[in-house]
């Protein structure tokens, strides 16, 4: 088989690029190692940027999202009791729109049957080979038969545990990487959201993230031990904490149910550049990591998508590799700037297991300065909403 870009993972990075090179005329495979059903029964975050929403736009799959996705102009947070809003809208003239991320990849998958996309799933020993060459390509197997697709170019959208970055020799790739010493325990209800925006709240007992995916589904989070289980926490439980976590007249009106969903998620930083080698491209979580304070993880993985995508029609429709060339630089630039704002924005609402009481007045005082600081709120507001690509 040959085609003109192998796109290694079916996840929304490598959906939506598939989309979008397609609407320009650009071929593409997209192998995918589970199930669709597998794929779209991940939970993940749920606030698009604006840019990623224009993507969508640009990929022709914006409709749904545009009709059932929930404008958010601004955020909570709170300290305590105390609480104060950051207004999106206000500072920066932009909002967010909160649809789940398993939404959008349905909204992709769509797109792509109807436009004949070729995706296969359940593909094994995915192999890449040549990529430092002149004649890259893909070995694979499928139901125990192998496989091997020649193509232009490889992306990697197969996310942090893929095969992708594996892919390019450690002499050429440097690592970067905070651990950090704390879980959040996540769970779904259908019960109505606590309050019509977000609220992230830093409170003595540790984080607390009131989300929600529509007026009928929320979604929660705390922050827990790293040795915490599922099974440690029963839904009674978590709802006594939560309130515990989050200001009083918001716990009071706190709707709880059973949960649907329950999942613990480690908190890591990770950037691995560069994001290019010869003609491997790497895209989203294969790339990078954030912490999920800020919802940034699908909204980096979307400025990767648009700068290759961008590079890649250069080169196919003008014959110029300078986009291509130019691929990790400008992939980087944004990815760091999201990845001091996920650590600073986890930093400042997280209680940390060696925090001092000096740390602690640290943290008490920037978010007073936030709270009163337009400055610091446009700041906050302009990296919340997706600096500009
Ligand atoms: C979510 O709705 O799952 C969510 C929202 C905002 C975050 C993280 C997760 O910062």
């Amino acid at each position: 088989m040959k085609t003109q870009v192998v796109i290694i993972g079916g996840g929304p990075s490598g959906l939506l690029l598939s989309q979008l090179l397609d609407r320009r005329g650009i071929e593409s495979v997209v192998l995918e190692r589970k199930t669709k059903e597998y794929v779209l029964g991940r939970i993940r975050a749920g606030v698009l940027e604006r840019g990623l929403v224009g993507l969508m736009e640009e990929a022709g799959c914006a409709d749904r999202l545009h009709a059932e996705g929930i404008v958010h102009d601004g955020t909570l947070v709170s300290h305590g009791d105390d609480m104060f809003r950051i207004d999106f809208t206000e500072l920066t003239g932009t909002p967010v729109i909160v649809y789940g991320q398993t939404e959008l990849t349905r909204d992709l998958y769509d797109a792509r049957k109807e436009a004949g996309g070729s995706i296969e799933f359940e593909v094994d020993d995915v192999t890449i080979l040549g990529a430092d060459g002149d004649a890259p390509h893909v070995t694979y197997t499928v139901g125990g038969e192998a496989r091997r697709i020649d193509c232009d170019f490889i992306a990697g959208c197969d996310g942090f545990h893929g095969v992708s970055r594996q892919a390019i020799p450690l002499s050429v790739r440097t690592e970067y990487e905070k651990v950090y010493p704390f879980g959040w325990l996540g769970i779904l209800s259908e019960t109505p959201p606590v309050h019509d925006e977000l609220i992230y709240a830093n409170s003595e007992r540790g984080f607390a993230l009131c989300s929600m995916r529509n007026s009928k589904l929320s979604r929660y989070y705390i922050q827990c031990s790293l040795s915490d289980s599922v099974n440690d926490w029963t839904d009674e439980a978590f709802w006594q904490e939560l309130k515990r976590r989050i200001p009083g007249p918001m716990a009071d009106k706190l709707v709880t149910g059973p949960s649907i969903e329950k999942s613990i998620a480690p908190l890591r930083s990770f950037v691995t550049e560069p994001m290019r080698w010869g003609r491997l491209f790497l895209c989203g979580d294969a790339a990078h990591i954030v912490p999920p304070t800020g919802a940034k993880g699908l909204n980096t993985a979307a400025s990767d998508v648009h700068y290759l995508y961008e590079g890649l029609c250069e080169f196919y429709k003008a014959g110029s590799s300078t986009g291509i060339d130019a691929y990790s630089q400008r992939a980087l630039n944004r990815i760091w700037k999201a990845e001091r704002f996920s650590w600073w924005f986890s930093s400042l609402m997280h209680r940390y297991p060696e925090q001092s009481s000096f740390d602690l007045k640290m943290q008490i005082s920037e978010l007073d300065f936030l709270r009163s600081n337009k400055a610091a709120q446009t700041a906050m507001a302009q990296n919340y909403v997706g600096l500009p690509y």
